[in-house]
């Protein structure tokens, strides 16, 4: 699986939840690569400054990342997660990454901001079908982060997003301060989290 977080916004929880993501598969296992393919480098510099870090990582911040993949990975990986910039800053790398990834995580909280903005991403999404070797878009997902538990919020927009005929992974990330004072430490048991669900749900072998 090479699995993209991609928003076409900043401060989603792109970092977050590639982050996790990639620990939680490390958990259950698998071997895998943390890709950090955003200029800013904030997955790179978490992992640094974590002073255990169990998941290989290595930045790759270009728009030719599709063609150099491969020679990184050198086929050592079971996994790869691609941590991106935002789309609307950085469409380059985006649609580079977007050219080689299986599937495509998209982190969206349950508001009006964010969840007007995921159509713009499944259009990135559907556009990379073109350029792409199987000639078909990778698979796109959302999953509902931030959410405030017992709000309404949740299901609503879980309700508009499915009727726009997206596909909203079961589950929902909460708002907590776990995952707000992350950054920057070790990773420990993420497949028990919401995370690990998520995993489930893209049908990930355990
Ligand atoms: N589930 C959560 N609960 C609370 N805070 C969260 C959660 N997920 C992410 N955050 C916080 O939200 C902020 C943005 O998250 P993150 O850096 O992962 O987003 P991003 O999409 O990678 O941002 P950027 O586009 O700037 O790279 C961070 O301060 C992070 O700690
Ligand atoms: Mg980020």
């Amino acid at each position: 699986m090479i699995l993209a977080l991609v928003n076409l916004k900043g401060g989603t929880g792109k970092t977050t939840s590639a982050a996790f993501l990639a620990h939680a598969l490390h958990e259950r296992g698998r071997r895998v690569l943390l890709v950090d393919a955003d200029p800013q480098g904030s997955a790179l510099r978490w992992s640094e400054d974590a002073e255990v870090w169990p998941v290989a990582t290595v930045a790759l911040p270009t728009k030719r990342l599709h063609q150099r993949l491969d020679d990184v990975a050198g086929g050592r990986f079971d996994d790869v997660v691609i941590d991106t910039p935002p789309l609307e800053e950085n469409a380059g790398i985006v649609n580079s990454v977007l050219r080689v990834a299986s599937h495509v995580l998209v982190p969206v909280a349950p508001t009006p901001i964010e969840v007007e903005r995921v159509g713009a991403v499944a259009e990135a999404v559907e556009d990379s079908a073109a350029v792409r070797r199987e000639g078909e878009a990778p698979r796109m997902a959302l999953l509902l982060t931030r959410t405030v538990p017992n709000a309404s919020s949740t299901g609503v927009y879980r309700e508009v997003l499915t009727t726009a005929g997206h596909r909203v992974l079961p589950g929902e990330v909460r708002r907590v301060e776990r995952f707000a004072q992350a950054w920057g430490d070790p990773i420990t048991r993420a497949a028990a989290t919401a995370y690990g669900d998520a995993l489930d749900a893209l049908e990930v072998p355990a």
